[in-house]
């Protein structure tokens, strides 16, 4: 094996993606799914790969340092991807101490375990991915880039920009090499339906409310997930250590033109009449400190490394509804709960 790389978070939506790229793409490298299989981290997403050679599933919490250790030594790890995290900023504000064990302390127990293993650090990479939310939020001009100041404004974004600074303060304290990524909102096959595009997807289907928070004028910038995958690859293996890299989509949308066009989209595919799925939508209480804009400028990534999207919103979308649509049964599992039981049967 070239590399053994342990990718946290790999069950999850975005980090499925990244396992998978990585499986199919090297496989002279060991790819290690380390996942504790929280209510978003669903095995089912890896399917097609879970026979691979070069792929292996372990049920760690990141919180567990004498089973990371464990980990790092059984399959004697030579570099991480760090996506394991809580990820949705509703349950944050609900929930904020969880984000702090997971994002902050699950992110040091890590960091420590990485640098307690490998003896030349020199050799390794601690590759960690984060949120443009970090940067707090924009008004209607302007753009996040690298240099912008933290200002993060949810439990979430305070999160993980602390995780981000724990991972910067053992690059400068212990010489442990590290690349980091901020990137903005990605969509597409596998996000649980928490998230603005799937819930309306599968409320869509179901012909249930479609909530939208205030106005729904706040903007986020859209990038579909396997462009993002594509990028942690390349600053995975092309980043200059102990940088930072921005990563968007350019593609800048209010909530509520979102949530128009998958009502458009989803009217032509379910057979509906025009502007039948739009009667759903609903507007209700705004989220509690709800960033307005987050706009990504992914200049220094694009410039230095050549990387852009691959698909433009109106492909990506596309394509969404498609897997949505064509994996009702996986829908149908996560939100009924049924995958939680099969994991609590098969892992404990
Ligand atoms: P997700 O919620 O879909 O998946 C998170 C995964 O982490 C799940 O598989 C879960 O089981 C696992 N996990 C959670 N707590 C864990 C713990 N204590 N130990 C081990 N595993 C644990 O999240 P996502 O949307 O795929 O995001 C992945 C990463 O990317 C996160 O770090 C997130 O902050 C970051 N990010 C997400 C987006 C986005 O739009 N979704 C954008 C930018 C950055
Ligand atoms: O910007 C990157 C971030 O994007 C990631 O770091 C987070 O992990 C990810 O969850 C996402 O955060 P958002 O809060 O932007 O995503 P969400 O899908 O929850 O919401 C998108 C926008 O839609 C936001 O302005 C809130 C609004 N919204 C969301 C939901 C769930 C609604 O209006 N109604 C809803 O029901």
């Amino acid at each position: 094996m070239k590399k053994s790389i342990l990718i946290t978070g790999g069950a999850g939506f975005i980090g499925s993606h990244v396992v998978r790229l990585f499986v199919n793409r090297y496989p002279d490298y060991r790819i290690i799914n380390l996942d504790c299989l929280t209510y978003a981290g669903n095995l089912e997403n890896l399917s097609d790969i879970e026979g691979k050679t070069n792929y292996v599933f372990s049920k760690v919490d990141i919180n567990d340092s004498t089973q990371l250790e464990q980990v790092f030594n059984d399959f004697q790890v030579t570099d991480v991807i760090h996506l394991a995290a809580e990820s949705h900023v509703d349950r944050s504000i609900t929930d904020p101490l969880s984000f702090v064990k997971t994002n902050v302390v699950g992110t040091v127990n890590l960091l420590n375990a990485a640098k307690n293993y490998w003896k030349d650090l020199s050799q390794h990479l601690f590759y960690h991915v984060s949120t443009d939310e970090v940067y707090g939020s924009l008004d209607n001009g302007g753009f996040f880039t690298e240099s912008t100041p933290y200002d993060p404004q949810s439990p979430y974004s305070a999160s993980k920009a602390a995780s981000d600074h724990f991972v910067r303060a053992y690059a400068n304290t212990y010489g442990l090499r590290t690349v980091l990524s901020n990137c903005s909102n990605n969509y597409g096959p596998n996000q649980f339906p928490e998230k603005l595009i799937p819930l309306c997807i599968h409320n869509i289907k179901e012909e249930k409310p479609l909530p939208v928070y205030g106005k729904g004028e706040n903007v986020r910038d859209w990038l579909y997930v396997e462009d993002h995958a594509r990028a942690i690859d390349l600053l995975f293996h092309q980043g200059e250590t102990g940088n930072t890299y921005n990563i968007g989509g350019f593609n800048e949308w209010k909530n509520i033109d979102i949530v128009r066009l998958v009502c458009e989209i989803m009217d032509q595919k379910l057979g509906r009449t025009a502007g039948e799925s739009a009667k759903l939508i609903t507007f209700v209480k705004d989220r509690a400190g709800h960033d307005l804009r987050y706009a990504i400028d992914a200049k220094k990534i694009n410039e230095e490394l050549g990387w852009k999207p691959l698909q433009t919103f109106e492909t990506g979308i596309e394509k969404t509804i498609h897997w949505y649509l064509d994996n009702e049964a996986w829908l149908q599992r996560v939100t009924s709960g049924d995958y939680l039981k099969y994991y609590q049967e098969h892992y404990g």
